[in-house]
């Protein structure tokens, strides 16, 4: 199963002065089990691109065909937009605003009840949503939205969308405005989802740091255009090129290259601060290996006792 773009374009406003041709001959595949991160400067094209993807914005011209879900243009044969919003759930920036109902439960049931299904299998999949998100549902399934944490409210309605059990989760912005905490939170949550509930997942960021994280690929949008898709590990080589459409390159490589400027390469694709920590401890390994004595020939960081934040050994309570 695949998505698959062809020669996408789009027009706001056509034929008024505020014409904005925001998006120009799109075509991308997206394979099944993919975790995509989708990345480029303000008004390249990226919320427009997604819209499409769950049939928000009609087809102007272009074809896509989503898990063998084909929209097509206006005025043709009508797209089978039901169908296609049960299959893609799509969570849009600051998706808190769009809380309504008077309850947790109500809101999340929403999209469910909408999908046609009887009331025991709403119920069920609003308990199991609430859970995946992390939240306890007896404690607030009663509770009216507004009164809850920022962070609570964005995993309410993610919960929405989950309970929908869609194939493909799209996330725009997902992190947005919170705090590095509960950036953190939802950053796990996405990764979790996509193991227990949603195979395929697209996630729009700012941060190249945060994307680095889980994306398998990333496309780069620039003008409405796509300018790199490529596997994580091959896109941060390019950085003078996204250096001139306003990106940075991750962390994690911009550190490996001020050591290997410094006469110290690292081994291995490091694209993470995870992958620069194992390349570090391998480097040092490597170096001392022969030099030391017998118990640091194991010399691993992992390994190690290393203390909690809380500065407690493992197993320390
Ligand atoms: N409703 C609209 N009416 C007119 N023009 C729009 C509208 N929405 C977006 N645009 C224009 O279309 C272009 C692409 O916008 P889009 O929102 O897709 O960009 P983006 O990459 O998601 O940006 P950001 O990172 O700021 O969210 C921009 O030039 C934007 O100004
Ligand atoms: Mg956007």
């Amino acid at each position: 199963m695949q998505i698959v773009v062809k020669d996408l374009n789009y027009t706001y406003s056509a034929r008024t002065p505020f014409e904005r041709h925001a998006l120009k001959g799109v075509n991308l595949t997206i394979e099944e089990g993919d975790f995509l991160g989708i990345i480029g400067h303000t008004g390249s094209g990226k919320s427009t691109f997604i819209m499409h993807l769950n049939g928000l914005y009609k087809l102007q011209s272009g074809e896509i065909d989503v898990f063998d879900i084909k929209l097509v243009p206006d005025k043709k044969k009508k797209s089978d937009l039901r169908r296609l919003r049960g299959t893609v759930g799509m969570v849009f920036q600051y998706p808190e605003y769009q809380l309504f109902e008077d309850t947790v439960a109500k809101d999340v049931a929403f999209g469910p009840k909408n999908m046609g299904l009887d009331k025991d299998e709403v119920d069920r999949r609003v308990k199991r949503a609430i859970e995946l998100v992390g939240l306890d549902y007896d404690e607030i399934k009663d509770r009216a939205p507004f009164e809850l944490s920022g962070g609570q409210k964005r995993r309410v309605a993610i919960a929405g969308i989950i309970a929908m059990q869609p194939k493909v989760l799209i996330l725009d912005e997902p992190t947005a405005g919170l705090d590095p905490y509960g950036k953190e939170q939802i950053l796990s949550l996405i990764t979790h989802l996509k193991k227990e509930c949603s195979p395929t997942v697209i996630v729009i960021s700012h941060d190249v740091d945060e994307i680095t994280r889980f994306a398998n690929r990333i496309v780069v949008f620039n003008d409405g255009k796509i300018m790199f898709d490529l596997p994580m590990n091959e896109l941060f080589r390019h950085a003078d090129e996204l250096h001139s459409v306003g990106l940075e390159i991750p962390r994690a490589v911009r550190i490996a290259k001020m050591l290997k400027d410094r006469g110290i390469e690292l081994e291995g694709d490091i694209v993470s601060l995870d992958d620069l920590l194992r390349a570090i401890v391998a480097a040092y390994n490597k170096k001392h290996i022969d030099k030391t004595v017998e118990e640091n020939i194991n010399f691993n960081a992992f390994d190690f006792g290393v203390p909690g934040a809380c500065g407690r050994e493992e197993g320390e309570r």
